[in-house]
């Protein structure tokens, strides 16, 4: 546990929350039937992307709009729009009815357009919604999921809506073939049905064990959640900066990778390891996911070589960005394009590493330091047909939502992770002062239940991944998949204060581990780098002895999750 005095700006910006509480509050009344209106229209645009749009309402405007008609509700005066316009007119789209994948730069420039123009928007209605109608019966389903789903999480406008769980909206991503052509089954014969979905493979895979962790539906929504919130491709002239996005790239994908050691050694399973460049990767992969249209998702054998990927990169240029990455650590500087030099030995640094590892455009030189992470997520993705002889559709290593399913994204954020970790090696440790806080003493911890987990069953709907017709209408079809969860548990915190005043405090809470897969103790240094973040929050610390109860429900890494839209 640490407590820390909280910053001298804490007083101002629970003033700020209570104002923007105040002010909500206020407006709510006038804006209630707008933010409903959108929840409608959201739901609606993102029911059976495949098919046209049902409600008619909407459906009406999806033939009597043009994006271009009228340029005086954009704040662009209509560039955006009148680009994707061109593109579609000229058919250089991708077409309806085809995969779409974020880490071909083609289809991403595409997905890009769309949402540039959404953002160009300045007004809901009729601006969003109608583009929205137009283009989802035009461009690809996929293109325009992606796109919406950045824009009501950017764009102002979207403020209050809630956004409808993936595995609802495509769940072909979150589900397995077996599930599928069950769910065919039943809607063909009009038998409603309750499917158990099973993790892939077979025990034979020691992998196995912790597949329940890589397959979670609720570990694939957070990935591709916090990569919508923090997108790679995210430009400043959007509207805003995303503070600290290198950094929390870092973190993020730390905490999976520490929360997926856990796993495996309560499995009897050693740490993950990292993965070399020039070593073969040793944990093939079958996932027995499929696309909605184009076919299933290849598959990796055991220990293959990594190879070249036609077309896409090779890895000698990849190992020359680990190379250059590697010397900015050890030189305590990155270069920018123009050979300026900026250090990265403070504690502004790990964001400036996350940018040059993520790819972000926040990277200062992206042609020198290149995309590690982006190209480790294709290169490892397709080494089941490095060459392409086979035509093969992108692997789950190249979808945010399907990505940790592969036991090797966890070696490659290993890999990643050390790199960061040679960073936070290098800075100057942190002082006594630092660390203490004059007059405030943790007296004792104590948590009241156990941190006891289990698995329980969770159930979504599979209606939106299956077609309607005139005489095949729709009959209630649910996945049922094991989700771990946990027993409720609270902390108690007793501090003592001799401080004369109150003071404000920043709790944070870490579970770490006590011992390797080999049961050897690890030692406060070692074992540090395994901890997991539980809980973080605020609380008044009044002149002598506080107790604080901290009940789990209230951790701020945990969320429920988002209510089925049906
Ligand atoms: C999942 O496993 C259970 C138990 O082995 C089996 O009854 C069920 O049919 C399996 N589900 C699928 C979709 O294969
Ligand atoms: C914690 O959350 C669970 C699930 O929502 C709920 O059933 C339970 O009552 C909550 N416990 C407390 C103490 O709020």
């Amino acid at each position: 546990v640490t407590i820390q005095q909280s910053q001298s700006q804490f007083q101002s910006q629970v003033m700020k929350f209570y104002i923007i509480l105040l002010l909500g509050f206020l407006t709510a009344v006038a804006a209630e039937q707008g933010t409903a209106g959108k929840q409608q229209d959201v739901n609606a645009l993102l029911w059976k992307i495949y098919q046209p749009l049902h409600r008619n309402r909407l459906k009406k405007l999806t033939c009597g709009f043009s994006p271009i008609s009228s340029t005086s509700i954009y704040t662009d005066e209509g560039v955006a729009a009148k680009k994707i316009v061109d593109e579609f007119n000229c058919e250089n789209l991708l077409e309806q009815k085809k995969y779409f994948s974020l880490f071909n730069p083609k289809h991403r420039e595409e997905t890009l357009m769309l949402f540039e123009l959404f953002m160009s928007c300045k007004t809901w209605d009729p601006c969003i919604r109608n583009n929205a109608a137009y283009f989802r019966e035009r461009i690809n389903e996929n293109v325009f999921v992606y796109a919406l789903y950045v824009t009501v999480i950017h764009h102002p406008l979207g403020d209050g809506v809630v956004l409808p769980p993936l595995y609802e909206v495509t769940p072909h991503m979150f589900t397995n073939r077996e599930i599928i052509d069950r769910a065919y089954s039943a809607k063909m014969t009009q038998n409603p049905g309750k499917f158990q979905m099973n993790f892939t493979g077979t025990w034979k895979n020691p992998e196995q064990r912790v597949a329940y962790f890589g397959e979670d539906i609720g570990i694939n929504v957070h990935h591709v959640s916090w990569h919508m919130d923090y997108p790679f491709w995210w430009k400043d002239n959007y509207g805003y900066h995303l503070d600290r996005k290198g950094e929390l790239f870092f973190w993020a994908h730390h905490q999976m990778t520490v929360r997926y050691d856990a796993e495996r050694l309560s499995n009897n399973l050693n740490p993950v390891h990292e993965i070399y460049w020039n070593k073969p990767i040793d944990e093939g992969f079958a996932p027995h996911t499929t696309y909605k249209y184009g076919g299933e998702f290849p598959s990796r054998p055991d220990n293959v070589d990594i190879a070249d990927v036609d077309g896409v990169a090779k890895v000698r240029e990849v190992m020359a960005w680990e190379r250059r990455i590697r010397d900015a650590i050890a030189n305590g500087y990155v270069t920018g394009r123009d050979g300026k030099q900026f250090s990265i030995l403070h504690d502004r640094g790990i964001d400036m590493l996350g940018n040059i590892i993520e790819q972000s455009e926040y990277s200062p030189d992206r042609a020198y330091y290149g995309g590690l992470h982006n190209m480790a997520h294709i290169i490892i993705g397709r080494q089941g047909d490095p060459k392409g002889k086979f035509d093969q559709l992108p692997s789950v290593m190249e979808h945010f939502e399907t990505a940790t399913r592969d036991p090797a994204f966890f070696q490659v954020h290993k890999y990643i992770n050390n790199m960061f970790k040679e960073l936070k090696d290098k800075l100057p440790p942190y002082t006594r002062e630092d660390m203490m806080w004059n007059g405030i003493e943790l007296e004792d911890i104590s948590v009241d239940g156990n941190l006891l987990t289990y698995f329980e069953d969770f159930e979504f709907s599979l209606k939106n991944a299956l077609d309607d017709s005139v005489s095949v209408s729709d009959v209630d079809i649910m996945a049922v998949v094991k989700r771990i969860n946990h027993k409720e548990f609270s902390y108690m915190l007793r501090i003592l204060s001799k401080r004369n005043e109150e003071v404000d405090a920043t709790v944070r809470i870490f579970m770490c581990p006590r011992r390797d897969n080999n049961k050897i103790l690890y030692s406060l240094e070692s074992g540090r780098w395994g901890c997991i973040e539980m809980d973080k929050f605020w609380k008044k610390l009044y002149p002598g002895g506080n107790i604080l109860h901290r009940h789990s429900n209230d951790s701020t890494v945990t969320v429920p999750d988002v209510p089925s839209f049906s």
